[in-house]
């Protein structure tokens, strides 16, 4: 496929079937979206993470739909290639199947996205095959499902008895039979993550799954080093903008008070001001 045909969501099981990894990661403005799609990520997630990474909550659960919608619109003015699912937030998809009708269609019609993401399995599948159904692809999410992080106790590990993880992968064939077009897969073990992979027609995304899933995401701020809060062990770091945005902004900070900056070069070409400087 051409560098800048866009992906669109039958594109991701071609992908599984052709044996051709995917790569997503989170974004949630205009500039992060445009970087990443320049780079090429096939699919790129608004997701609730922001809650925690953009604006400072310690779980995903205060973030409201007008929230995604906001960020998912910035996001999709920044994207031409990927494909870009908005996470549905806590209680928008739970409540009642109309709701969830009419929210997730507010991500895809305000927000621009072309699909949402839900949490769980349970009811959630009717949910998802009623959104399916009115033409809202879903893309699902199991394992460590971060908006049921009370139930579980904090952000731990999932799936890790037998059971559990018979548990996960019969979720993961409902999800799949509802008509979702891909699953995530968080903080399981990489046995159970490669046995639900090769169960299902559909790509199963990891993270925190080990390798064996049909493609990956991570949090765009923990990979590049943004995060300031610490991250999980299994994100590797591509780059430290952390770091180098403090020293750049020190820098710029010490040049204002020492008066090197502006310097003349800096100043604005404009007439009036080249007239100021000539008197
Ligand atoms: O909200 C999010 O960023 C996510 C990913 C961690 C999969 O759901």
């Amino acid at each position: 496929m051409p560098e800048a045909q866009r992906i669109r969501v039958p594109d991701l099981e071609a992908k599984k079937r052709r044996g051709e990894r995917i790569a997503m990661l989170t974004a949630y403005d205009y500039t992060m979206a445009r970087l990443l799609d320049r780079a090429g990520i096939d699919v790129m997630l608004v997701g609730d993470s922001l809650g925690m990474v953009v604006l400072g909550y310690e779980t995903t659960l205060p973030v409201t739909l007008d929230a995604m919608v906001h960020h998912t619109r910035a996001v999709s003015r920044g994207v031409e290639r990927a494909l870009v699912v908005a996470d549905m937030p806590f209680l928008t998809f739970q409540v009642s199947v109309s709701e969830a009708v009419r929210n997730a269609g507010r991500l895809i019609q305000e927000g621009g996205a072309a699909a949402v993401k839900i949490e769980g399995a349970g009811a959630v599948v009717e949910v998802a095959a009623r959104l399916i159904e009115v033409g809202i692809p879903v893309m699902g999410h199991l394992g460590l499902v971060p908006q049921s992080v009370h139930q579980l106790g904090g952000f731990r590990r999932q799936a890790t008895l037998d059971e559990d993880a018979e548990q996960l992968l019969a979720d993961a064939q409902a999800l799949e039979e509802a008509g979702a077009f891909a699953v995530v897969l968080e903080s399981i073990p990489a046995e159970v993550a490669r046995a639900v992979t090769k169960e299902l027609r559909i790509p199963t995304i990891g993270i925190g799954a080990g390798p064996y899933c049909d493609g990956q995401v991570l949090v765009s701020y923990d990979m590049l080093g943004l995060s300031q809060n610490g991250v999980p062990a299994f994100v590797k770091r591509y780059a430290d903008l952390g770091d180098q945005t403090v020293a750049a902004v020190r820098a710029y900070a010490d040049d204002v008070r020492t008066g090197r900056f502006p310097a003349p070069q800096q100043r604005a070409p404009t007439p009036a001001l080249a007239e100021v400087e000539a008197e």
